[in-house]
């Protein structure tokens, strides 16, 4: 018999909690987007741009174009027109997850054994500095892409804020000085660099307002004529004449044939949380995966500190051995990515770690590859309908290559220095390690870059950084800070740590460990390198998918980046 519902003294004095779960439910429900948009980048510039381009109707990838863009401007030391990127996607409408690849290529007359010498040893001039070095850039294509397949507004208005920084021009903030003070000798090289990004030949101080109406001009003809405006007519004319008359390799061909890719994630599971994150060309996101299916087991939250970084240690020196032997551009190497980020593979790599000592790096077969890159740049951004776009872009060293194209405004990239510096002298360990990431025409260099989501029941996380080698190790950090339930501005400042096979070392940020930590370490067998300065440049953001609320936190090692919430 059905029973009907009629209110009784004791249901009347539940009533004021039931209205309150009504209220959570309805709440909760009503959660399902965030309640404001969040963006994260290296230049509060940059972070404005893309609140601009937001409240001007766009979207997060329109958003995504408008910080890759000021970044290109405002931050010539990390990223560039000339240079490459990576963004991963997430598209609220339909969970559509992808990584747009706008890594640089080598160009068609690039060889294996382009910087070595009559010695066969490496010209370390030629493969960092100057246009030799430079690999096509896809920062341009990826930003075009984007707008073409992701993006309600055209470019013109999306590229609107970092023409007029551009135009109207920027200052000069610490991180353009202080780098600028590592790398101002090579750029005096180059008269049309010298021009745009020194004063009477001079560093810039802080605060002195760079303009760079060459750039402006790029990205107007961008803005016109999309994929064209800078791959082919008068930015590549530019282009092939300044790098070819400074003694490069580029052709028109070359800019004209670039493409960009639509690369499938990475996905993989930790204690409960779905990561989505870079697949190669980069070697993040099969790292991360490694390492992360290797400690699981050891529940490491629950670790004391000195055990917590020996078993990350020890799981860090067999994800970088791997990467040196089985990681490059997967158009050219099969690389065994279902192998590689298998919970079996990783469970028989753990069987040889000994929570009592350190192993030897050397007593596991492998290939010695050395840390490439220094800087580079990320951005996090989460938009109102829940669209996120985790993105990190290079021109690899600081200044990339430091050489300008007259006319242009923007550095080439030395991202070809990414690819296996001695691909023509393969090491004792093994022919794989030289192979996978050796130069080919057209072939993408191996990255580090790791932009990633991670998506837990109640919360979501977007982040990345740059640092070269350290980038998977800092992203690592930072998700497993997450996922230890802080947020964005804990993981952008934890101390930080790096295990990377070769030197077998920890290195550690200055004020990382304890005396007591390092001696506890050593004890163990590691070596550890306390390092002079800090390194990384971490920008996230986090959405409570059920109380809609967003947070955002800039790595405070950079006084320029900028978490804005709005
Ligand atoms: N150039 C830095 C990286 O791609 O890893």
């Amino acid at each position: 018999m059905k029973r009907h519902f009629a209110p009784t003294a004791k249901s009347i004095a539940w009533m004021p909690f039931l209205i309150g779960l009504l209220c959570l439910w309805s709440s909760l429900a009503s959660a399902e987007k965030p309640a404001k948009a969040a963006v994260a980048s290296a230049h509060y510039l940059a972070t404005e741009a893309g609140h601009e381009v937001l409240a001007n109707g766009g979207n997060a990838f329109d958003a995504a174009i408008a910080v890759s863009a000021a970044l290109a401007v405002v931050e010539p030391a990390s990223s560039g027109l000339g240079g490459g990127a990576f963004w991963l996607l997430h598209r609220a409408a339909d969970d559509h997850q992808v990584m747009i690849d706008g890594r640089e290529t080598a160009p068609a007359a690039a060889h294996r054994d382009m910087y070595l010498n009559e010695n066969g040893e490496v010209n370390r001039d030629l493969a960092v500095n100057g246009p030799l070095a430079a690999g096509i850039p896809g920062h341009a294509a990826g930003m075009v892409h984007l707008a073409q397949n992701y993006g309600r507004l055209p470019l013109s208005e999306s590229l609107k804020p970092a023409i007029r920084l551009a135009t109207e021009g920027f200052p000069v903030d610490e991180k353009y000085h202080s780098l600028m003070s590592f790398r101002a000798e090579t750029i005096r090289r180059w008269p049309a660099a010298t021009e745009a990004l020194l004063v009477d030949g001079e560093n810039p101080p802080v605060g002195h307002i760079i303009k760079l109406p060459d750039i402006a001009n790029t990205l107007r003809l961008i803005a016109e004529q999309g994929f064209e405006g800078f791959y082919k007519g008068e930015t590549a004319d530019k282009l092939v004449k300044g790098v070819q008359e400074a003694g490069g390799i580029w052709t028109h061909a070359d800019l004209a044939g670039y493409t960009i890719k639509e690369r499938e994630p990475i996905r993989t599971s930790y204690q409960g949380y779905e990561l989505v994150t870079a697949p190669p060309p980069s070697s993040g996101g099969v790292a991360i995966a490694e390492i992360l299916n290797i400690v699981e087991p050891y529940k490491i939250s629950d670790l004391d500190p000195v055990k917590r970084i020996h078993v990350l240690a020890e799981a860090m020196r067999r994800a970088y051995r791997d990467r040196s032997i089985y990681l490059g551009d997967p158009d050219f190497f099969d690389v065994p990515v279902r192998l590689l980020t298998s919970r079996d593979y990783a469970a028989g790599l753990r069987a040889s770690i000994r929570l009592d000592r350190a192993t030897d790096s050397n007593s596991l077969a492998g290939f010695e590859d050395s840390p490439k890159g220094t800087d580079t740049t990320h951005f996090s951004l989460i938009d109102t309908d829940g669209n996120m776009v985790a993105a990190t872009l290079t021109v690899n060293l600081p200044y990339g290559a430091a050489f300008m194209a007259p006319g242009t405004g923007f550095l080439l990239n030395n991202e070809m220095d990414d690819f296996s510096a001695k691909a023509g002298a393969p090491n004792a360990y093994g022919l794989l390690g030289y192979s996978a990431n050796a130069i080919e025409p057209h072939k993408r260099m191996l990255s580090s870059m790791t932009p990633t989501f991670v998506l837990g029941e109640e919360k979501v996380a977007v982040l990345g950084t740059p640092g070269g080698s350290r980038i998977i190790t800092m992203v690592l950090l930072g998700l497993l800070d997450f996922i230890d339930g802080n947020g964005p501005v804990s993981w952008v400042s934890l101390p930080r740590i790096h295990h990377q096979y070769q030197p077998d070392q920890i290195s550690a940020e200055p004020d990382a460990l304890t005396a007591d930590q390092i001696a506890a370490l050593e004890a163990l067998g590691h070596t550890v390198n306390v390092r002079e300065r800090t390194w990384g440049n971490m920008h996230g953001v986090m959405w409570n998918r059920q109380t809609g609320e967003v947070e955002g936190g800039s790595d405070p090692r950079w006084p320029s980046g900028r978490a804005i919430v709005k």
